[in-house]
């Protein structure tokens, strides 16, 4: 934790920033972002204004999903660089008063990870395979689950069984009614709060505990009701067991260490129960993440999720973007839309996750060649789902440097597309940049406390206020007058008095 702070429930009100580590910034000149070269920016993210990081998995894997498959819970990837760098990383951003939130990934293994290895070696009735959900050999698969990146979730092993594994083949899903499974993750918090880290995000949060008896969903297309309705694999009731035990892990350590679960539930206040008091401290809100650009669909989230979360006294989390879906310029399908929409976000209350490049206004990148992409849903759909690379191509840096900085060699993981013009370098002290929308929202965005109160407004015109700000969003297809009070902030021009559609402002 950063030395200066006492505790001080700081979560509340944070903005955390997601790294997807290697696509972020290179410091070894192979082309892969690492954790040097995310040490060597952090006075970036300082002067940008968050108060954590978040950083998708580090650790020892295959890379069949990006890191999400992990061999070494322990361990950081040669990718990536070592425990050494982590530590010097982790010192480095307290110094900045920056906390770093690590990814867990506890619903799920890589293949190659010793217990898996082991347990196919083990053969059939082991102890080795009961850390994981293997069936007895058939000509069918146990059941109809089917994998979220497509195809059947179930795999062959050479003597016959089957294995689950609800994403790729490369992930088997591990049994958390298994005691060593429960003992190992606890350990697996341990180590890395032993380290000094704030938080985890916890992937799948979930998913580890699947209905008694692992029946059948009884239909196809099942990944359309992720999130909307009730499934045998995910949010069991059992899984809120784990986080109590997992919170008072937390709880033990000094300085307000905390969690925030990706949580997948059929309605918001079955994910409030992910925050109960006595479990994590918050969940993601893919509800706002996922609403279209409609004042009256996003003020019903908005009052859903906020009333949710106060139903067991947490706070509300924001997302716009992240490392799954693609990129919230490109979603909009346009770069003031986006301006707006992170100007509504930044003024809401509660916590706000960003993801690496949307302070850049960054779109997403469509046009990937084919051999570029490692998604294990572009390869597992036949390439009829473009998958998630188009929102990990590596940030642009240096408009003036190979690969735009990324790299010190100019290499870059996946290709970059001509982004000359919104590299980090071409936006600093540029006042109509979206470096400096983000930067100016951040700054003035810790002035606002309390909770939010509507005000009248025209029609598809969002306007509330809490102390110290009146965020006013015109959504209607026409201009309106600008309410009165000082303007402190604008996503764009208003001319005249008037706030143009798609815009969005903040006054006091
Ligand atoms: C959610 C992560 O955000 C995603 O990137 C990953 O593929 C799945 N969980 C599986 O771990």
């Amino acid at each position: 934790m950063p030395s200066s702070d006492v505790p001080s429930n700081w979560w509340r009100t944070a903005v955390i920033y997601e790294i997807y580590v290697r696509s972020f910034a290179d410091g070894n000149g192979d082309g892969e972002g690492d954790l040097i070269g995310l040490r060597e920016r952090l006075p970036y993210l300082r002067d940008l204004g968050v108060d954590a990081i978040w950083l998708t998995p580090f650790y020892r894997s295959p890379m069949v999903d990006g890191g999400y498959d992990v061999a070494d819970y322990r361990d950081v990837d040669p990718l990536f660089g070592t425990l050494a760098d982590f530590d010097a990383m982790l010192a480095a951003a307290h110094a900045l008063d920056i906390r770093v939130i690590v990814d867990i990934v506890p619903n799920h293994t890589s293949s190659q990870h010793p217990w898996f290895t082991s347990a196919l070696t083990a053969g059939p009735g082991s102890l080795e395979r009961d850390r994981y959900i293997f069936r007895p050999a058939s000509e069918e698969p146990p059941n109809d689950w089917e994998s979220i990146f497509g195809g059947r979730a179930w795999t062959r092993t050479p003597d016959g069984e089957w294995y689950l594994h609800l994403f790729d083949p490369g992930q088997p899903d591990l049994n958390w009614d298994n005691a060593d499974v429960r003992a190992e993750f606890e350990s697996v918090l341990r180590f890395w709060l032993d380290r000094g880290v704030d938080g985890f995000r916890i992937d799948v949060a979930h998913g580890m505990v699947k209905e008694a008896g692992l029946p059948s969903v009884g239909h196809p297309q099942q990944i359309g009701l992720l999130g909307r309705e009730p499934l045998p694999y995910f949010d069991q009731d059992g899984v809120h067991e784990i986080y109590r035990a997992w919170r008072k892990i937390l709880d033990s350590y000094p300085g307000d260490r905390m969690a925030v679960a990706e949580a997948w539930a059929s309605t918001p206040l079955r994910l409030a129960r992910y925050v109960a008091p006595d479990e994590l401290h918050q969940a993601f809100n893919f509800d706002f993440l996922a609403a279209p650009w409609s004042a009256a669909e996003l003020r019903a989230t908005i009052d859903a999720c906020v009333e949710a979360a106060d139903s067991v006294g947490a706070p509300t989390t924001w997302v716009l973007s992240n490392h799954d879906k693609a990129r919230h310029v490109t979603r909009f399908g346009s770069p003031g839309i986006a301006r707006a929409a992170a100007l509504l976000m930044l003024a809401l209350p509660g916590a706000a996750y960003l993801y690496q490049g949307e302070e850049l206004g960054l779109p997403e990148v469509l046009d990937l060649p084919a051999d570029a992409r490692q998604d294990p849903v572009w390869h597992r759909s036949g390439g009829t789902d473009p998958g998630r690379d188009g929102c990990r191509v590596p940030l642009p840096w240096d408009a003036s440097l190979p690969a735009y900085g990324f790299s010190t060699t100019g290499r870059s993981w996946l290709p970059q597309p001509d982004w000359a013009s919104l590299a980090a370098s071409s936006q600093q002290g540029v006042p109509s940049s979206f470096l400096e929308l983000y930067r100016t929202a951040l700054r003035l965005r810790r002035t606002f406390t309390g909770p939010l109160t509507w005000n009248d407004s025209p029609t598809d015109v969002l306007d509330f206020s809490r102390d110290g700000l009146r965020c006013v969003v015109n959504l209607s297809g026409a201009a309106v007058p600008l309410p009165t009070g000082s303007v402190v902030l604008a996503s764009g021009d208003l001319p005249d008095g008037t706030l143009p559609p798609d815009t969005a402002v903040w006054l006091r």
